[in-house]
């Protein structure tokens, strides 16, 4: 899977911090339910590796990748781990080796034309923009359109219902990263319908701005 084809399943990516792999795989089904085939699972707590392994293990029609991949360790575990893609925070040599020898998609985080420009000059057009709303928003993806056509930026970090239109036409974002659809309450009370609802409604938005 290309780092394009990941970001180009759903306009809406959810951002995904679990306390229990047991709860993947149900969310996994609830995002799809909603009509998202994308997740992003982060690293940021133990069960991340496990639930990524659920859900590839048991649901191909769902992409599954890790989220706040930092170094080329975590890069490693998390192919060991059945990751098909990697979003990173942002953007490190270490990280881009890393992923060119595990051969797997890698989204890192940009926030600065300097960061653009390496990720554009090792061959990565399709980045986060992340913090987004702290980086600039949309006037920073715009700036960056100029000098830098050939990039795609998932902005993530701030998004929100409100904001998620104003990035999502601009014609060099291709989708949004949020951890809003997936709220932990919700998935702490096993309550995966509000996942399917807050999808159905974000992706029902969409088109209508
Ligand atoms: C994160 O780091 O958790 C992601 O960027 C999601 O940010 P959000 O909670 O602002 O959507």
């Amino acid at each position: 899977m290309t780092a394009q084809e990941v970001m180009e399943i759903s306009p809406v990516v959810p951002v995904i911090a679990l306390e229990r792999a047991e709860d993947a795989l149900p969310l996994a089904e609830a995002l799809l339910a909603g009509g998202v085939g994308v997740m992003e699972i982060t690293l940021r707590t133990d069960a991340g590796l496990d639930a990524i392994k659920s859900v590839s293990d048991a649901l191909p029609e769902m992409a599954v990748g890790a989220g706040t991949v930092v170094n080329g360790y975590e890069c490693r575990k998390a192919v060991d781990y059945g990751a098909q893609f990697i979003f990173s925070p942002g953007i490190s040599q270490e990280l881009i080796e890393s992923a060119e020898d595990e051969t797997i998609a890698l989204i890192p985080g940009v926030a600065t034309a300097s960061e653009v420009m390496l990720a554009q000059n090792s061959g990565l057009h399709y980045c986060k923009l992340f913090p987004a709303t702290v980086a600039g928003g949309t006037a920073a993806l715009k700036a960056f359109s100029g000098p830098f056509a050939s990039m795609r930026f998932c902005p993530t970090g701030g998004v929100t219902p409100e904001n998620m239109h104003a990035f999502l036409s601009l014609p060099n974002v291709l989708c949004v990263g949020g951890s809003w659809i997936v709220p932990k309450p919700a998935i702490r009370a096993g309550d995966f319908a509000a996942v399917t609802r807050l999808c159905r409604e974000a992706l029902g938005t969409i088109g209508d701005q």
